[in-house]
This record gives C-alpha cells, sequence and structure tokens, in this order.
C-alpha cells in the first residue's frame, strides 16, 4: 500500500476547461523570455499593451485616494461617481446615453465579457465571431457552456464580417455576435456604412444580441470616423452591450477598469456573477478612473500620432520584403501581415516553412524577434505584430525579418 502521503493526488479537470489551453501568445512570451535570459537581444512584438506610461494626473487621483480613505468595498459593479463619469463619456464621444443602471464596471473589459456570457449562455448557445479574433473570446465563451460559431473574414473583405455571411451564421440558437472594432489581431475597423450593412440582419433577427467591443476606440487613424453600433442603429440600442475599458486608451493595462453600457435587465444579470465571483473593481482604480474619463484628454491624440507613425513604419517595412504583404489597418496597434509568399521554402538550417508557426519560431530561433502566428487566431498563414514598442526597435526589427526572409532559399 502506498503510504506516502506527500504525493499530490491527479487533478482531475472540470471539464467546462477541457477544451482551453495556455495560449499560444503566452508560450510564445516564455521562450522569448528564456533567450533573454541565455543574454540573446529579443525583440518582442507580441504584447497587447501600450509601452506608455498610465497619465500622472491618473496616477495622482489614485495617490489622493488612498490618502482619503476610499480604499473599502465599493458599489458591486461601480461607484456612482465613475458610473456617471462612463455615461458622460458615453454622450460626449458616442452620442449615446445611459443611466447608472445601464451601466456595469468590472476588472478590465474581459470581466465584463466573461459576465455577460456567464449571465446569458446555456449549454450549446451559439455566438457568433468573426475569424481572426482575440483567441479570449472563443475560450470565455467555451467556459460559459456556449458554441463559437466563426465567420471567416477574409484578406479581401478587409478582414470585416460581410453581412450575406453574417445572415447564414445566425440560427435559432444564436444568443450574441461579437464586432470588434478596430480589431485584435488585425487592426481593421467597421465603418458606419458597414454597420448598417449588419444592422439590417440584425434587425431581421431580434433574439440576437450583440456585443461591441470597443477597446480599441481611441486608437483609429487618418480620417477613418469610429462608429458603434448602438449610435449607429438606435433600434438595436436594446439588445446591444457596448464595451469599452481604460486599459489601451489610457494604458492602464494593471488598473483592471473595463465598463459596459447595455439593457437593465442584462447588467443587473451580470451583476449576479460579478458579486459572486470579484465583488467591486478595486476602489483605487475606479477613482483614477474618473480622472482619466474626465480629465484632460490631449494625450489620446498625442499618442494616436505616435501609433499611427508606427503603424505606417511597419507596413510599409514589411511590404518592402518580398515574400511578405501587409494590409494597412484604420486602428488598434497590430498589423496582420500575409506570409503564404515564403511558404514552402527552406531556411538555412535546412527546414522546410509548412505554417505560419514554422516561419514564427524561425523568427524568434534564428533572428531574435518574437511575433505572434496568425494560427493563434483562427486565419493563416499570417503573422500579428503588436507594434506598441518604440521606432527604434521597431525599425532593427524590421530589419531582422528582412535578413531572415532573404536567407530562406
Ligand atoms: C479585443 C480585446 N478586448 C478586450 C481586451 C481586454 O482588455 P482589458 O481586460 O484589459 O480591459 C483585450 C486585451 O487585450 C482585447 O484585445
Amino acid at each position: 500500500m502506498n503510504t506516502d502521503t506527500s504525493q499530490a493526488p491527479a487533478l482531475r479537470r472540470a471539464s467546462r476547461i477541457a477544451s482551453i489551453a495556455v495560449s499560444e501568445i503566452l508560450r510564445i512570451g516564455a521562450r522569448a523570455a528564456q533567450l533573454k535570459r541565455e543574454g540573446r537581444d529579443v525583440i518582442v512584438l507580441g504584447a497587447g499593451e501600450p509601452d506608455f506610461d498610465t497619465p500622472d494626473n491618473v496616477k495622482q487621483a489614485a495617490v489622493r485616494a488612498i490618502e482619503e480613505g476610499q480604499t473599502k468595498y465599493t458599489l458591486l459593479d461601480g461607484t456612482l461617481a465613475l458610473k456617471a463619469a462612463i455615461a458622460r463619456k458615453f454622450e460626449r464621444e458616442n452620442g449615446l446615453s445611459y443611466a447608472p443602471d445601464e451601466i456595469t464596471v468590472g476588472a478590465g473589459a474581459k470581466q465584463v465579457i466573461h459576465n455577460a456570457l456567464m449571465a446569458t449562455l446555456d449549454e450549446g448557445d451559439e455566438v457568433v465571431v468573426g475569424v481572426p479574433y482575440w483567441t479570449s473570446y472563443a475560450d470565455m465563451i467555451a467556459i460559459a457552456g456556449g458554441k463559437t460559431i466563426e465567420v471567416p473574414c477574409s484578406e479581401e473583405n478587409g478582414f470585416r464580417m460581410a453581412a450575406a455571411d453574417l445572415e447564414r451564421a445566425i440560427t435559432g440558437r444564436t444568443r450574441w455576435v461579437m464586432l470588434n472594432s478596430p480589431s485584435n489581431p488585425t487592426g481593421a475597423a467597421y465603418s458606419e456604412a458597414h454597420l448598417r450593412e449588419l444592422a439590417q440582419v440584425l434587425l431581421r433577427h431580434p433574439h440576437v444580441w450583440l456585443m461591441c467591443d470597443d477597446i480599441y476606440e481611441h486608437l483609429i487613424y487618418g480620417d477613418f470616423a469610429f462608429r458603434t453600433m448602438a449610435q449607429v442603429e438606435p433600434r438595436l440600442k436594446a439588445r446591444t452591450l457596448t464595451i469599452n475599458g481604460l486599459s489601451k486608451a489610457y494604458a492602464m493595462t494593471g488598473w483592471r477598469i473595463g465598463y459596459a453600457g447595455g439593457p437593465k435587465p442584462l447588467i443587473g444579470a451580470m451583476a449576479v456573477v460579478q458579486s459572486q465571483s470579484t465583488s467591486n473593481p478595486c476602489s483605487i482604480s475606479q477613482a483614477a478612473a474618473i480622472e482619466a474619463l474626465d480629465g484632460p484628454q490631449d494625450i489620446l491624440a498625442e499618442r494616436r500620432r505616435s501609433f499611427q507613425a508606427r503603424r505606417d513604419l511597419v507596413v510599409d517595412g514589411l511590404n518592402a520584403i518580398a515574400g511578405l504583404s501587409c494590409r494597412r489597418p484604420e486602428g488598434a496597434f497590430y498589423t496582420y501581415a500575409s506570409c503564404a509568399g515564403v511558404m514552402g521554402r527552406r531556411t538555412p538550417g535546412g527546414q522546410v516553412l509548412h505554417t505560419d508557426i514554422d516561419f514564427c519560431q524561425y523568427l524568434l530561433q534564428d533572428h531574435d524577434v518574437a511575433v505572434v502566428p496568425g494560427t493563434v487566431f483562427g486565419l493563416a498563414p499570417y503573422f500579428r505584430i503588436s507594434y506598441a514598442t518604440s521606432q527604434a526597435q521597431l525599425q532593427t526589427a524590421l530589419e531582422r525579418i528582412g535578413r531572415a526572409v532573404a536567407q530562406l532559399v
């Protein structure tokens, strides 16, 4: 008989997470970190966060909140003061009016999406998502018992969902359609005209609700005008959850504040989920978020200009490399470039590149650049670059990618 009680018993995982693996992005990050520890000068273009610092006025507001003793539990899904600031933001920037009980605040947009899915999905309910997509969507849908219905958004369609494809994807079991504009991973954004086409489809299917993930709203370039569905088609507002957050626009990824506006019954159901998981988001971060939303906004335009210059540097640089091609995205801080032109070619080490994963491994292993293969996001052969890093780093990375491709035979 085994009497060794120090041995941990085998863990039986819940079936709801059985299909969910640790993200490939984290694996690439870990490999890049390992190479760095070995002394290699690896440039990591994988991170989904701005390299800028949180604005000083926001930090100061957090310090004041601590000193004033705002360190206790708050109302479950956001203080009234923060909800008022969010209501002003929706009004000012999107022409949308939401009452306090139509607004929810969570620990990041991620928690807000998770709450909405957990609050509404029953086993086998369907959620329509355009491919390529932010991988967390599919995992969160699976945890909530739902089924992801993928709609291809090809490069020819600007990585956007065509209205006819949306129509085909909708069934009697569809609960949600997720729209992410500008998108992670492609940077593609939906124009008002395109949203109107999608709205026509959704108006024909009143049982379908819409989640608009607008987290990259402020990272939009040139004269492209950001629009969100509830604003473009008010008849859909009563079944739309308009999601946003502080992470990307105000460089506040670590503060964990995301929010959404939506119909009161949905917001109430989401509060039930949050009440038995994390309760209120951090009181100090909420105070800081009020300052971010109500304080001076000039930083947004400044950072947008900087991101736009980086986008152009990366897109032009990639398109100058024979074998790669890259669409110029409207927003976010990602490019999604095709590496179809190098598939089947051989590395100096003799390896044939069959997939975008092979290509990305070659870039990391032999040329010290970490990027994420399109396979991770559901559309291959592509690779995603996050250009939320300095122009000098981007320039060096492009030179390395150029050299890597030139060495293929
Ligand atoms: C498309 C998209 N939505 C939501 C989020 C979540 O942001 P947060 O939870 O930091 O607010 C991210 C983060 O990478 C994202 O890329």
